[in-house]
């Protein structure tokens, strides 16, 4: 008897969830006989579906919007990269039994942008749009690599001023809002409001762009989004969408889960081709 071990992503919309997809791709690439599911899970419930899963020998789980406070506060302990976040986004079954939280977000977006697009961070000078939980999942592991400051620009000041000050490089990070992006060029534009869930954008001055400059909305969809759009017309070197970054999340979550990197690439290439068709 093969015996296959349970994961899962549980959030609130789940249906169009691409990650069982990829993980069902993960496991046939590195012969790992597992089953990963998408449940719907409403704040609410949510510790009761956590703890029913582990009881029921679920090994590992991801957890998705809007879930993710909610994962960090119920794991037992949490590694460096998800205190930071203040976010978890992979929970992990550990020997003892307990359980621990990690967030794959910022290194999945690392990874793409560094991997995939052969972008030097370190070079590049970075601005982040939004200052709410997704920023504050990638703004850890984007401080690792860049040599200059990070500036993040919010509709309300006081959320990014506070935002910027948790992090302890305090001098290579800034907090601001748009009007303060005027007369300033970066290489790296990276959307991490709400906005294209509701097909806006933040309002940002025409010169943004640095030539050569790559636009990174973190989300994805099969639609180009409002900021992928805008990339585009503001002559954008690459504008991209969050696809690589969720990918990528979903392979650092596969390694520390079963110990065997799968390879992102071909996922990617599928998953891009398939939306193309769509
Ligand atoms: P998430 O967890 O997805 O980051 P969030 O914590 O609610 O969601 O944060 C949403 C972010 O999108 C915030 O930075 C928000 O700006 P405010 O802090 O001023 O609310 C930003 N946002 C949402 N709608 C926006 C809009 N129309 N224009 C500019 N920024 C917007």
């Amino acid at each position: 008897m093969t015996l296959i071990d349970h994961y899962a992503v549980f959030g609130s919309p789940i249906k169009h969830s691409k990650s069982p997809r990829i993980h069902k791709i993960f496991a046939e690439q590195t012969n790992q006989s597992i089953e990963y599911n998408a449940q719907e899970v409403c704040p609410e419930d949510f510790s009761s579906a956590v703890t029913t899963f582990f009881e029921h020998d679920g090994k590992g789980l991801n957890c998705t919007v809007p879930l993710k406070e909610l994962a960090w506060t119920y794991a037992d302990s949490k590694t460096g990269r998800a205190q930071t976040a203040k976010a978890v986004n992979t929970l992990i079954k550990q020997n003892d039994g307990s359980i621990l939280g990690d967030n794959t977000d910022g290194i999945g977006l690392v990874t793409d942008l560094i991997n995939n697009h052969n972008l030097n961070l370190a070079e590049s000078r970075i601005l982040i749009l939004g200052a709410g939980g997704a920023s504050r999942g990638i703004i850890g592991p984007l401080l690792e690599q860049s040599r200059h400051p990070i500036i993040i620009a919010n509709r309300t000041i006081e959320k990014v001023v506070n935002l910027a000050s948790e992090f302890l490089h305090e001098n290579t990070i800034k907090g601001c809002g748009f009007d303060a992006l005027k007369g300033q060029q970066f290489d790296l534009v990276i959307n991490a409001t709400s906005t294209s869930l509701t097909g806006q954008l933040p309002p940002l001055p025409n010169d943004l762009l640095a030539k050569n400059a790559v636009c990174y909305d973190l989300a994805y969809s099969n639609e180009t989004t409002a900021f992928v759009r805008w990339g585009q017309q503001n002559k954008a070197l690459k504008s991209l969408d969050g696809l690589g970054m969720l990918i990528e999340q979903a392979a650092e979550a596969f390694f520390i889960w079963r110990g065997i990197r799968p390879k992102t690439a071909p996922v990617i290439e599928l998953l891009n081709r398939e939306r193309n068709l769509a």
